[in-house]
């Protein structure tokens, strides 16, 4: 059975790296919003699994799986556990919210990218995000979203992002391609575009180097580099009820940064 089905099941939320910074935030501000999670780490279990406490703590379900969304060859794997979770903790064959987020950076110059580097933030972010939501489509409910986390390093330029920069760029137009060829199922699909956030992104530079801190609040709008609950707070308000007609958009949720 699915959400759409019964009124009264809880929806369910996928969210990938949502053992730390965006994911985690994420998954509490949809949990606090009634939304069941599944959350997956890659190395840090403990994180995970502290984040499926915090969760139960609110009243909601969440299990925690591992994934390496760098390495396609095991989502086919990953969509079984899935399956296999949905129907043991849900009674249920589908989930409602892929939030498609793990991912890592690189600060590296142009002509210092190496090929593997390239290689590397492609297997991340753009093919892991094209073939999971691929290999999770059939377990996503009609009617469901799907939102996927970009950069606004596609918007302005920063010099060390070409090749994660470019990586979202690809992701932002996958986006609105599955938005179009989803639609028939009544999934949205959007974009959200984060500014720098102070997460243990890039080795926690946005968070713990004051410098950089104090450029990028600089050149905010709103005087200040971002905090996850900025960002775990727009990916919940976007999957509420309210926002179901949002489609095959990029949101910028970075506090007017560069504007
Ligand atoms: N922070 C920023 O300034 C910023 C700005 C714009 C966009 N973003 C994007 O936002 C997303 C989340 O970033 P964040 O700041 O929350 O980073 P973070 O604090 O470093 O957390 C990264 C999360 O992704 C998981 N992860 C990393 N590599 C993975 C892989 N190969 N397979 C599966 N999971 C993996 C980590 O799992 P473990 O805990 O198990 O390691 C963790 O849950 C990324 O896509 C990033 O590009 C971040």
């Amino acid at each position: 059975m699915t959400a759409s089905s019964n009124p009264h099941a809880s929806r369910i939320a996928l969210v990938t790296g949502g053992s730390r910074g965006l994911g985690r935030s994420a998954a509490l501000a949809l949990a606090a919003d009634g939304v069941d999670v599944i959350l997956t780490y890659v190395s840090d279990e403990a994180s995970a699994q502290a984040v499926v406490s915090d969760i139960e703590v609110k009243g909601r379900r969440a299990i925690a799986l591992r994934l390496d969304v760098g390495d396609s060859k095991t989502f086919a794997a990953f969509a079984d556990s899935v399956k296999t979770v949905l129907a043991a903790t849900w009674q249920r064959d589908r989930f409602d919210f892929l939030v498609n987020n793990a991912g890592v950076g690189l600060h590296a110059n142009f002509e210092d990218t190496t090929e593997a580097q390239l290689d590397m933030l492609y297997n991340v972010h753009f093919k892991g995000t094209y073939f999971l939501t691929q290999k999770l489509l059939p377990l996503i409910a009609d009617g469901g979203r799907i939102v996927n986390v970009s950069s606004g390093l596609t918007r302005f330029s920063i010099a060390g992002a070409s090749a994660y920069a470019a990586m979202k760029g690809g992701v932002e137009v996958l986006t609105r391609y599955l938005a179009k060829e989803l639609g028939a199922r009544g999934i949205a699909v959007n974009t959200i575009a984060p500014g720098a956030i102070e997460t243990d992104f890039s080795g926690g530079m946005v968070r713990d180097n004051p410098q950089v801190n104090a450029m990028i609040a600089g050149f905010t709008a709103l005087g200040r580099a971002g905090k996850p609950d900025d960002i775990g707070g727009a990916i919940a308000g976007l999957l509420g009820e309210g926002n179901r007609w949002v489609n095959a958009q990029r949101i910028e949720v970075s506090g007017g940064m560069m504007v």
